[in-house]
């Protein structure tokens, strides 16, 4: 006897599983006995700061991203804290961001006692515009501040176009330091994300490629004076035997808890990006005429923690998407020159990439147990809510 039409299409519906943006069960289901026997290990020795698992978080994930000196720390704003922080900035001070990237990076700027001087985008790879650096440091000059810094963001998982950026350090004098909490995983002229600057601040956030099960962040340099002026911050100022504060410093620890679940993922996520890259050579492929990719710089490879593309419209495609059971995410609608912390910043000055891409991008679903068949029906799905 045949089925009756309702029940076979309960029955598609209910085999077609549904998409999502991460998906953090799966990853947990594959890793769990793991996890669960490391965290077993911190409750049976008891040092939930410090603890051994510290050193070796550190010390793999210096080598994994191949350099001399990896600093665990409580969350990636710390990170960029503790590095701005130990570098030093005195009142005027200048730390050149990006118009268009998450509130953290200038906040963590100010915090330092810094002022953010914004940079314009490039419309095509969403970050910061190298010429446009070189005016804006000109014009930071010209309002009496004292550009130090260069803070890139690498943003949706590609890293900045640190070649370029690096020229506009060099020719005026400038430090360039990395905001990698989106990267971790991706690569440049065979290097990989975490060498790229002189200080590189990474993010543990859940929602991230490498995401811990709670915050966490790494600072990343090759510099041993500048690793132990970070290790000396992440412990309140203190000197090496924590006696005694040398510099103003905040509590910036991870915990030995979070470092143990991030050695467990951090044992997968090579693989994990992997397939990532597939489900991003799919969307690659399909989407290619139909809406605008992310424009990688040369000799690039993204770590394919995201996946961001321009569109026209992007609201509404969003909206339809989203009624085909196809969720999608808006990373940073308002530009930072046009949010009311920071507006005393921005010093009246138009970032017109920087609004034009807040309008335009929007992140589709990405992670590792994204099936072939999954990123295609996304790809149908974006192609119709675009009405092609
Ligand atoms: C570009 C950027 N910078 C900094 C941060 C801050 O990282 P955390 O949330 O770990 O403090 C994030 C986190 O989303 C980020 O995307």
């Amino acid at each position: 006897m045949l089925a009756p039409r309702a029940a076979i299409d309960a029955h598609r519906e209910e085999a077609a599983p549904p998409i999502l943006f991460n998906d953090l069960a799966t990853q947990q289901a594959r890793i769990r006995e793991r996890v669960e026997r490391r965290l077993r290990e911190v409750l049976d020795h008891g040092r939930y700061i410090d603890g051994p698992e510290i050193e070796e978080l550190e010390a793999r994930l210096a080598s994994a991203v191949g350099v001399s000196h990896c600093i665990a720390c409580s969350s990636g704003t710390d990170a960029l804290l503790m590095a701005l922080l130990a570098c030093g900035l005195r009142p005027g001070d200048a730390v050149m961001v990006p118009a268009f990237t998450y509130n953290a990076t200038a906040n963590a700027v100010v915090l330092a006692g810094g002022v953010p001087a914004f940079v314009d985008v490039d419309p095509a790879s969403f970050m910061m515009d190298s010429a446009d650096l070189a005016e804006r440091v000109r014009a930071a000059r010209s309002r009496g501040l004292r550009p130090r810094v260069v803070l890139a963001v690498d943003l949706f998982g590609a890293p900045a176009d640190y070649a370029a950026l690096r020229e506009v350090c060099q020719a005026e004098g400038l430090t360039l330091y990395a905001d990698a909490a989106q990267s971790f995983g991706g690569e440049l002229a065979g290097r990989r994300v975490g060498s790229l600057a002189a200080a590189t601040a990474t993010s543990f956030y859940p929602g991230k490629a490498l995401g811990g099960y709670g915050d966490g962040g790494a600072l990343f340099t090759d510099d041993p004076g500048f690793a132990a002026a970070c290790r000396s911050v992440r412990w309140h100022g203190t000197d090496e035997q924590r006696v005694e504060s040398v510099r103003v410093g905040i509590n910036g620890r991870m915990s030995s808890f979070q470092a143990a679940v991030l050695l467990e993922k951090e044992a997968i996520f090579w693989d994990e990006r992997e397939a990532r890259r597939r489900v991003a050579a799919v969307y690659d492929e399909r989407l290619a005429g139909l809406a605008e990719p992310q424009a990688v710089p040369p000799g690039a490879r993204s770590g394919c923690g995201y996946h961001t593309v321009a569109v026209d419209h992007r609201d509404r495609v969003a909206e339809r998407m989203a009624a085909e059971g196809v969720p999608t995410a808006v990373y940073y609608r308002v530009p930072l020159h046009r949010m009311a912390a920071f507006a005393a910043y921005a010093s009246g000055e138009a970032h017109p990439a920087a609004e034009s891409v807040a309008g335009r991008v929007l992140s589709l679903p990405m992670h590792a147990y994204l099936t072939d068949a999954q990123a295609h029906r996304v790809c149908d799905a974006l192609e119709r809510s675009l009405g092609r």
